[in-house]
C-alpha cells in the first residue's frame, strides 16, 4: 500500500467515526414530561417552573453528554383525574425518561401509584402532600420543593412566640389546605397558642371570599393563619384588603399566599402580612444574584419560588444524568441518581434527605413591606436546615 493510499484510508476512518458518533448523539433524546398545570386556578404557577426549569436547559446548550433534552409538556388542570390520563400518555406513548411534576397535593397523591409501578422517576417541583416522602415514600419519588408540614409548622412556634395567642385557619378545601392548617396549628397549640375557627373554602370554586372574612373578623382572633396560591391568592389579599381586615387583626400564613409572583397583582394590599417560604428573593449569594439576573433578562421580572423549584428541578436533572454518563436507560439507577445529588442553587446548599427523598432546606419567615419598586419580602428569620419529618418512611 502506497503512502498515499494510507493517508486516504486514516482520512476516511477519522471521518467516519466522527459521523458515526454524531448519528448515536443525535439520535439520543433525554424526554422529560411535564404533569403541571397550563390551564385552571394555578396555571402561572406551572408556567413559572417549566419557564425557569428551560432556563437551566438553555444554559447547556439543551444537551448533556451530547444527548438532546426534550421537553413534552402535560397540562393537569390542577384535575387529579385528567393528570393521571395524561401521566399514561407521557409514560407509556412517550416514553419519557423523567417526570416533573405536578403542583397540586391532590394531583400528586393521584400519581403516586402509577410512577412507582412504572419505575418513571417523579421530580416534584412544588406539590407538598406530606405523605408522598412519608408513608407513601418510594425511590422513585424525590421532592425538591417543600412539605406542606416543613413550610408551616415553623410558623405555629414562630407565630406564638411573637405573642400571637388566638388565630383563624382559613385554606382552600383540599389536601394541601388541611394539611398546612394542621401543621400551623399542631406547634402553634403546642407552644401555647389557641384556635378560635377554621373554614375551608371550595377549591378552584371560591371567587367571593366575603362570608369568610366576616366569620374571621366575628371571631375576634389576633391573626388569621391562611393558605391560598394563584388566582385565589389574589382574589383573597385583594378582597381582605378591602374588608379591612389587617386593622381588627395580623394577616398572616403559608408565604405562597404573598409570593412574588403574585404580588404585582396584589400592589399594596399585601402589605404588612407574615408568612414563611423556602425561597425569598433577598437571598444575599453570587448564585442567588447569578439566577436573579438571567431570570430577569429572559422573562422580564424577578423569579419567585416556584421559579427556583423548577431551576433546581432542571439542575438536579443535568447533575444525575452526567453523573450516569448520559445513560438514562436502567431507572433504578437513574433514581438513585437523582436522590444522590446536591447542589448550591439559588436558595443556597440543596440536599435531600437520604431517608425519605424530601429536601432540606432553610425556611425563612418573612413580611411584606412597601420597597422602593413595589412591595416586597424582608426576612425577619431563617430557621436553618428544616427536614419533613417523614417518620413512616425508610427508602
Ligand atoms: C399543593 O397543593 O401542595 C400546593 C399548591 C400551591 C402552593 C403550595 C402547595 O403554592
Amino acid at each position: 500500500m502506497n503512502t498515499q493510499n494510507i493517508f486516504f484510508r486514516f482520512i476516511f476512518i477519522i471521518l467516519f467515526s466522527v459521523y458515526s458518533s454524531s448519528i448515536s448523539y443525535s439520535k439520543d433524546i433525554i424526554k422529560i414530561g411535564t404533569l403541571l398545570p397550563y390551564s385552571g386556578v394555578y396555571t402561572v404557577l406551572g408556567e413559572e417552573i417549566t419557564n425557569a426549569m428551560s432556563l437551566a436547559f438553555d444554559e447547556i446548550g439543551n444537551k448533556i453528554n451530547g444527548n438532546t433534552i426534550e421537553i413534552i409538556k402535560g397540562d393537569t388542570e390542577v384535575k387529579p383525574n385528567i393528570a393521571l390520563q395524561k401521566s399514561r400518555k407521557l409514560i407509556s406513548s412517550d416514553k419519557v425518561d423523567i417526570l416533573v411534576g405536578p403542583v397540586s397535593s391532590s394531583v400528586a397523591l393521584a400519581l403516586r401509584d402509577i410512577v412507582v409501578q412504572t419505575k418513571t422517576p417523579l421530580i416534584i417541583p412544588n406539590a407538598g402532600a406530606n405523605v408522598l416522602t412519608d408513608e407513601k415514600c418510594s425511590k422513585f419519588i424525590t421532592r425538591i420543593s417543600f412539605s406542606n408540614y416543613q413550610i408551616n409548622a415553623p410558623m405555629g412556634s414562630w407565630l406564638a412566640n411573637q405573642g400571637i395567642k388566638t388565630a383563624f385557619l382559613l385554606a382552600p378545601n383540599y389536601a394541601a389546605g388541611k394539611e398546612m392548617m394542621n401543621a400551623f396549628k399542631e406547634k402553634f397549640t403546642e407552644a401555647g397558642g389557641a384556635i378560635l375557627g377554621e373554614e375551608y373554602t371550595p377549591f378552584r370554586k371560591t371567587k367571593d371570599f366575603g362570608p369568610y372574612l366576616a366569620r374571621v373578623k366575628e371571631s375576634g382572633a389576633d391573626a388569621v393563619y391562611v393558605f391560598y396560591a394563584g388566582g385565589e391568592a389574589i382574589n383573597f389579599i385583594k378582597q381582605a384588603h378591602s374588608f379591612g381586615l389587617s386593622k381588627v387583626m395580623k394577616l398572616t400564613g403559608a408565604g405562597w399566599t404573598t409570593s412574588p409572583l403574585f404580588l404585582p397583582a396584589q400592589k399594596d394590599a399585601a402589605i404588612g402580612f407574615i408568612g414563611s417560604l423556602n425561597y425569598v428573593p433577598s437571598i444575599d449569594t453570587e448564585a442567588n444574584k447569578i439566577f436573579i439576573n438571567s431570570y430577569k433578562s429572559k422573562f422580564g421580572r424577578i423569579p419567585s419560588e416556584f421559579a427556583v423549584q423548577g431551576y433546581d428541578s432542571g439542575k438536579v436533572i443535568i447533575e444525575a444524568i452526567k453523573s450516569l454518563s448520559g445513560d438514562v436507560t436502567n431507572k433504578d439507577n437513574l433514581a438513585e441518581a437523582i436522590r444522590t445529588v446536591s447542589i448550591n442553587g439559588p436558595r443556597g446548599p440543596l440536599t435531600i434527605d437520604k431517608k425519605t427523598n424530601n429536601v432540606i432546606q432553610n425556611i425563612y419567615i418573612f413580611e411584606v413591606i412597601a420597597g422602593e419598586k413595589g412591595p416586597e419580602l424582608k426576612v425577619l428569620d431563617t430557621i436553618k436546615a428544616v427536614k419533613a419529618p417523614g417518620k413512616k418512611c425508610n427508602i
